[in-house]
């Protein structure tokens, strides 16, 4: 008798996202008329761009030739894209870190998934509430939590981010090891200021605590007070490991390619009290499990930080930011109250009438042919809030726009 990880059977019955995903799909089957319209998964639509694609063709034409062919690479990423890195994200905004110190991957979703990994089952987890689901999940699986009771985990510490607190989550209670934080947040759209976040490094330090902190959305950012990095708050280095992602930055959902920063002073504690790098650890667990990123992967990725590189994302990122403002309008004139869409690509709208989240999806799905993703199913703080994203094309999010306007709630 094989026995099973048993703590697999606690997680509610599917993925959020294939729950989604299999609900449109039944829609569309019974309607086939309809023209279903995505603001559901936060999945590009704009193409890779040309200076990415120009680098990938010169780095797939080099593994077609003996002399400049590459076989296995560096299980941390090649040097080229881990200094490209270094210098454009952290050394040109004042931030001292260090090429060594980053580690390619191929998503942030892996890396924010495995990295519990390097931390004891007996590790006490606070996580924002709502949440990106994999923080939780990955937790629950790893065995870091009780069962599932009336919506929410025994022993996980939550962190409600809710309308009344700007979404800005308070400092835990009660002890806790590691902690997760979004920022710009997803689900919510919202982003924390220099002064919330210095206040959670601040703690992190005074507790020996870590923090899990996920800055995939930071290209998004319009507002001069938002960080943009972790390590901008003084401290943070000997407190925080950052994620961050070429997925929505530059439209690599489905090329796959991310880092993440491991500051070589950040440390974990053995039961006798002896400091351990993270660094090490990572290190160990990503040679282990993890082959690297494919060479043209990281060739495109390095092409992201060019001049080129950089003026063609940031004409992408402002379309989409433009979409956002679109749907926060239609939201307002369909009498919606709304958050989020400033500093991130994603709109958290309080559903009317006290409806629940999904049937608010069920109502968007029937009546507008338009697919979200429930609150709720980031959490019970978002049950009565529905998230969209601004990651359509401008054509099809002016049409889910005037749909939604036209709505009666
Ligand atoms: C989302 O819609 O929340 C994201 O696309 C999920 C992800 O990045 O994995």
């Amino acid at each position: 008798m094989t026995l099973i990880n048993e703590n697999y059977l606690k997680l509610p019955g599917s993925y959020l996202f294939s729950q989604i995903a299999k609900k449109t799909a039944a829609f569309k089957e019974a309607n086939p008329q309809a023209e279903v319209i995505s603001l559901g998964i936060g999945d590009v639509s704009r193409p890779l761009v040309p200076a990415v694609v120009e680098a990938m063709h010169r780095a797939a034409d080099e593994m077609g030739r003996a002399e400049t062919f590459h076989g296995y690479g560096p299980e941390q990423g090649y040097a080229f894209l881990r200094q490209a890195i270094a210098q454009n994200d952290y050394v040109s905004c004042g931030i001292d870190l260090q090429a060594d110190e980053i580690f390619v991957s191929d998503g942030a979703k892996s890396d924010v998934a495995n990295f519990q990994e390097i931390f004891s089952s007996s590790c006490r987890i606070a996580i924002q509430n709502p949440v990106y689901p994999v923080y939780l999940d990955t937790n629950v699986m790893a065995g870091r939590t009780g069962s599932f009771v009336e919506g929410l985990f025994e022993g996980v510490e939550y962190l409600p981010c809710t309308a009344e607190n700007n979404f800005v989550p308070a400092l835990p209670k009660a002890k806790v090891d590691l902690v997760y934080l979004c920022s710009p947040n997803n689900p919510t759209g919202t982003a924390l200021t220099y002064d919330d976040l210095k206040k959670w490094v601040d703690w992190a330090k005074a507790n020996q605590a870590v923090i899990l902190y996920d800055s995939a959305y930071e290209a998004f950012i319009t507002q001069p007070n938002i960080v943009r990095s972790i390590y901008e708050i003084p401290g943070a280095k000997e407190v925080a490991v950052e994620f961050r992602s070429f997925s929505k930055t530059a439209g690599f959902t489905g090329t796959r390619c991310a880092y993440t920063m491991v500051p070589k002073q950040l440390m974990g504690y053995t039961r006798q009290g002896q400091a351990v790098a993270l660094h090490g650890l990572w290190l160990r667990r990503q040679t282990t499990k993890f082959n690297g990123v494919p060479y043209i992967v990281q060739r495109g990725a390095e092409a992201v930080f060019s001049a080129e590189g950089q003026a063609q994302i940031k004409e992408n990122i402002s379309l989409y930011m433009q979409n956002a403002q679109v749907i926060l309008q239609a939201l307002k004139e369909a009498g919606l109250q709304a958050f989020g869409g400033v500093n991130a690509p994603y709109i958290w709208l309080k559903t009317p009438q006290g409806m629940d989240s999904w049937a608010f999806f069920d109502k968007l799905l029937t009546q507008a042919h338009i697919v979200g993703t429930p609150g709720v199913g980031f959490g019970s703080c978002g049950e009565g809030f529905f998230r969209l994203t601004a990651f359509n094309t401008p054509q099809l999010t002016q049409q889910a726009a005037a749909r939604i306007a036209a709505m009666q709630f």
